[in-house]
């Protein structure tokens, strides 16, 4: 979950990492550092502790020397404390070659060992460092750079993306990956690295994934791929679609409040294309799942882990109801290390916003090895998942830089009901006319969404009233549920109080002993339109907190009288379809965590202790 960038060409190398890594910067923050290498062959290095601007202000104070090649990295600590020694880079023992990491080197104790017993001499905590020194002697027998690397990436274990430079080499920087993500930016005269593709796309939009077990030579005038033995590969290129604009702020406050009105575009983008004629048609997803596999499924696995396992339950819900599959929702990290039962006929479908999360990936690498067929729906485009993946559905909202996922769940969301309707369809159990209809209410919901993302000031308000809150309650039922563990995370991970959501039916069985006078809950209530709504049952529960002093903060559809005696606020939400009104009500959700994060000062795009993409176990 680090921020790695390489270059070499005509630019100043400082120049380009630095600005690289201020768009990896959420991918961890603890730490940021630069190595370059010099036309006469000396190596320049500059690591801090802290955020990316402590070193920049020291760059700006003592400039790196001119230079056309280097590394940069910005670091979420796994090793080692976030302190100016365990930064990255680090060197080899002659402080001639430098490396940077992401990832963990899981047999780096026994390396390290074998190291101190040769007299080497450590200067930080990190794993990190165990590869440099091993990588710095390796160079000392080969004297290059690329077969030095080829030697050491097949003693180490684990998930690891390395680069490096030597002094001796300028011109060149070497990477190579194993279980963490690195791709190639395609330049004319100049090549880049980086651990995706926001280090690079203000320079070149062309792009190429490097595969597992790869390793990379980047130089000027060109790139050289070959597996960790040196066979030649070929690499896939691919047209990034994002622009550098897009990985910007774009005059909002933070990138969660951009990337939170970015919602209804996110939806729109990611239906575009995925319906003809009213109905769902999902070709892209016909190479890994045909339609007599799909026909065939008789279980879905979905996996995911925090926000992304909870539109995985909005998808149960809507699959079983469309397609008539039983689903099961299974957190990535609990499932890996069970022996699930996975037949020939389970589908497993990871969701993954980074498509990097590495208890996603080795949930999916698991599951791959016991004989399921595996979907991915991310929204990262040539991440690790797809590329494990028979088939990706990507939900295309567009770069999600702040830390909590918001556009991206309800894209992912999106993405599962497209899934549904499709799979529903081809099993022959959805008439055409439901499936219309349901098409109808997904392309309804960007609209409603922007109504929706009007009530800011009401939100922040709120939020504001809240400021010192220390707990707040999510209570829903049905797809609200889901809602209300979602909202409960938005809370949690950015404004660091205590919030839990709740199955609303739940409740009597025991967390209403959590209800005491003030305590502050919100309610998704559903609509009280269809008769078989759950909306009476949900006003009971509303009058069994308000009975022990709750302050319900309801979120209802417009029109719903009958929970204004029962609710200290209300929030409104457009009409729409059972299934629907969720993705309604957590974009208030998303805003009031925001909101009260921002009221108490926090960081909204960094929380502490949070990374965007957790690549490691
Ligand atoms: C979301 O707000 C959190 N930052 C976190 O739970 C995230 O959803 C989870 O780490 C999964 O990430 P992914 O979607 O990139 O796999």
């Amino acid at each position: 979950m680090c921020g790695i960038v390489g270059y070499a060409g005509p630019r100043d190398a400082t120049d380009v990492l630095v600005g690289g890594l201020k768009r990896l910067e959420y991918r961890g923050y603890d730490s940021a550092g630069v190595a370059v290498i010099t036309p006469d062959g000396s190596l320049a290095v500059h690591k801090r502790a802290g955020k990316l601007g402590v070193l920049e202000r020291d760059l700006q104070r003592s400039p790196m020397p001119q230079s056309a090649t280097g590394i940069g990295h910005t670091r979420w600590a796994t090793h080692g404390g976030p302190t100016d020694g365990n930064a990255h880079p680090h060197l080899g023992d002659d402080g001639r070659l430098a490396l940077i990491h992401n990832g963990i080197i899981e047999n780096f104790a026994p390396l390290k060992e074998e190291l101190l017993a040769e007299g080497a001499e450590f200067t930080s905590e990190t794993d990190t460092e165990v590869a440099a020194l091993l990588l710095g002697r390796e160079f000392g027998r080969t004297k290059d750079l690329l077969s030095a690397f080829r030697a050491v990436v097949g003693r180490l274990h684990g998930a690891f993306t390395l680069l490096a430079v030597h002094a001796d080499e300028p011109g060149l920087v070497v990477g190579a990956r194993r279980n963490s993500p690195l791709v190639v930016g395609l330049g004319e005269g100049e090549q880049f690295l980086g651990s995706d593709v926001a280090a690079f796309v203000q320079y070149t939009r062309r792009a190429m994934a490097i595969g597992q077990d790869q390793i990379v030579a980047i130089r000027p005038d060109g790139i050289e791929l070959t597996t960790f033995d040196g066979e030649p590969v070929q690499g896939e290129e691919y047209e990034v679609a994002w622009d550098a604009a897009a990985a910007e702020k774009g005059g909002w406050s933070s990138f969660m409040a951009k990337e939170i009105s970015e919602e209804p575009e996110a939806l729109e983008q990611t239906l575009l294309g995925r319906v003809h004629d009213g109905l769902v048609v999902l070709d892209e997803i016909g190479g890994g799942f045909p339609d007599d596999v799909l026909r065939s499924v008789d279980r879905i696995v979905l996996l995911g882990a925090g926000t992304s396992a909870y539109s995985g339950l909005l998808g149960k819900y809507t699959i079983e109801k469309w397609a008539g599959v039983p689903v099961e929702v299974e957190l990535a990290h609990e499932f890996r290390y069970r022996d699930p039962v996975l037949g020939p006929n389970t589908l497993v479908a990871s969701i993954s916003q980074s498509g990097e999360t590495m208890d996603t990936l080795m949930a999916v690498k698991y599951a791959r090895e016991r004989g399921a067929r595996t979907l991915s729906i991310c929204n990262t485009q040539g991440s690790t998942i797809p590329r494990e993946s028979d088939a990706v559905l990507y939900t295309r909202a567009g770069p999600e830089v702040a830390v909590a996922s918001t556009k991206a769940f309800t894209a992912q969301a999106v993405a599962l009901y497209l899934f549904g309707l499709h799979l529903g369809r081809v099993r022959g159990v959805l008439p055409d006319g439901e499936s219309r209809a349901m098409v109808a209410e997904l392309q309804a919901l960007p609209e409603k969404l922007r109504q929706v993302l009007t009530q800011g000031d009401e939100v922040r308000e709120m939020a504001r009233q809240m400021s010192d809150t220390r707990s707040v309650l999510f209570l829903g039922r049905h797809v609200g549920y889901p809602v209300a563990l979602e909202g409960a995370l938005k809370l949690k991970e950015l404004a660091y109080i205590h919030a839990e959501g709740f199955a609303a039916g739940e409740l009597k069985h025991g967390p209403i002993a959590l209800i005491e006078p003030g305590q502050r809950v919100f309610v998704i209530v559903p609509s009280p339109r269809d008769t078989s709504s759950l909306h009476p049952k949900v006003v009971s529960n509303i009058q069994e907190i308000r009975a022990r002093g709750a302050y319900v903060l309801a979120i209802a559809e417009e029109g719903d009288v009958a929970v204004l005696p029962y609710a200290d606020e209300v929030l409104r939400i457009p009409l729409a379809g059972t299934m629907f009104e969720p993705l309604l009500a957590v974009a208030l959700l998303q805003q009031f965590a925001m909101e009260l994060a921002a009221a108490k000062g926090l960081d909204v795009d960094q929380p502490r202790n949070l990374a965007k993409s957790v690549t490691v176990e």
